[in-house]
């Protein structure tokens, strides 16, 4: 594998982007209800299990090949998963999903720390099978010197989700969970990588039994340290708390209201991302419009932004940064943007500390 991947800033050198192709709509089940807007419920239960539209996914694609050409020209090796078709329907011996959902985010199903490449134990019955797209990839990185784990695979029974009426009138902070502590689970996306430390939040896919696990797993060489933020929905961290370099954090301004920073990140400069640019379409599905804030660091300069972005762009030129434009609004319809869309597989540096 080379040059593992431990921050979100070194040189990036080799990438997963994922894939479209074969994308479903999620069948509608209670752990959705946590994070999907309220807008989109309808869509769920409508199209739950048929593929997103025909016209959106291919407007996506061709923003996702777009970003691929743009990353190969700033130098970057690009990889793929296999294409799925995650229309089919699978079962273990407790439950059975109708469908799948997508490959479109390789952020979400797997963790890279170092030399080692972690699956995640998802929280969606939709999101079991996700990671055999990548195992094409996964062996080839084994066979070159990766280590390949996976966390316990969860079992996922009616017991790990917890009823919905508890959420009601919750108050924003802390947010309640829909997830007991039945089992270890965890998004990927939900940590996010600064050298020896690394950043969580709990969410409504990841609870204290999977941080848990990833600290024990990973032991003395890696401290994780738990964030909490004002977000009632929350669902990975990178449209929340964005390292861009050393010394150098964006911020959510809405999700950061009430919320003290930890003491380790007092001489960092911490900025509030500026306002997404307002959208009339395509919807955004499966997420807040702080997809604007879910960007890609090349380096600690070049920054792949969505071309519409101007605040966020001026904001980051000010601030010493290089943004690429990309478009990609299509693809946020699917629940992310570059950060999510991608794996940093390898970036040239070393393990540091930077608190
Ligand atoms: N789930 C995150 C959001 O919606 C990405 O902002």
């Amino acid at each position: 594998m080379g040059k593992p991947g431990r921050n979100e800033w070194d040189p990036l050198e080799e990438v997963i982007v994922g894939r479209v192709e074969g994308a479903t709509v999620p069948c509608w089940h209670a752990i959705l209800q946590a994070t999907m807007p309220t807008e989109h419920h309808a869509f769920f239960y409508t199209h739950g299990g048929r593929a997103f539209p025909q016209d959106l996914l291919m407007a996506a694609n061709a923003e996702l090949n777009q970003f691929v050409q743009l990353l190969e020209a700033e130098g970057v090796k690009v990889r793929r998963p296999d294409p799925v078709d995650c229309s089919r329907q699978f079962a273990t011996p407790d439950w059975s999903s109708p469908a799948g959902l997508y490959t479109a985010m390789p952020r979400d199903c797997l963790l890279v720390i170092g030399d080692e490449i972690i699956e995640a134990p998802m929280a969606w019955r939709c999101r079991y099978f996700e990671t055999f797209a990548y195992r094409s990839l996964l062996k080839n990185y084994f066979q070159q010197g990766a280590r390949w784990s996976a966390a316990p695979r969860p079992q996922l029974p009616d017991a790990l989700y917890q009823p919905v009426e508890e959420q009601e009138g919750e108050e924003a902070f802390p947010f309640r969970s829909m997830l007991s502590e039945y089992e270890p689970t965890f998004d990927a996306a939900d940590y996010i990588r600064c050298g020896k430390d690394i950043f969580v939040q709990r969410s409504q896919v990841t609870n204290s039994f999977g941080i848990a696990w990833l600290r024990r797993h990973l032991g003395e060489r890696y401290r994780i340290h738990e964030l909490q933020f004002n977000d009632p929905h929350p669902m990975h961290l990178d449209a929340t708390f964005v390292p861009l370099a050393p010394g150098k954090l964006l911020v959510n301004p809405e999700r950061i209201r009430g919320i003290k920073l930890p003491e380790m990140l007092a001489s960092w400069e911490v900025r509030y991302a500026a306002q997404p640019v307002p959208r009339a379409a395509p919807p955004l599905y499966m997420s807040s419009h702080w997809l604007s804030m879910n960007i890609l660091m090349l380096d600690e300069e070049r920054v792949v932004v969505e071309a519409q972005e101007e605040p966020l762009i001026a904001q980051l030129t000010s601030w010493g940064f290089k943004p690429l434009r990309c478009p990609f609004r299509h693809f946020q319809a699917l629940g992310g943007s570059f950060h999510c869309a991608t794996l940093d597989v390898r970036r040239r540096g070393g393990l540091q500390s930077y608190f």
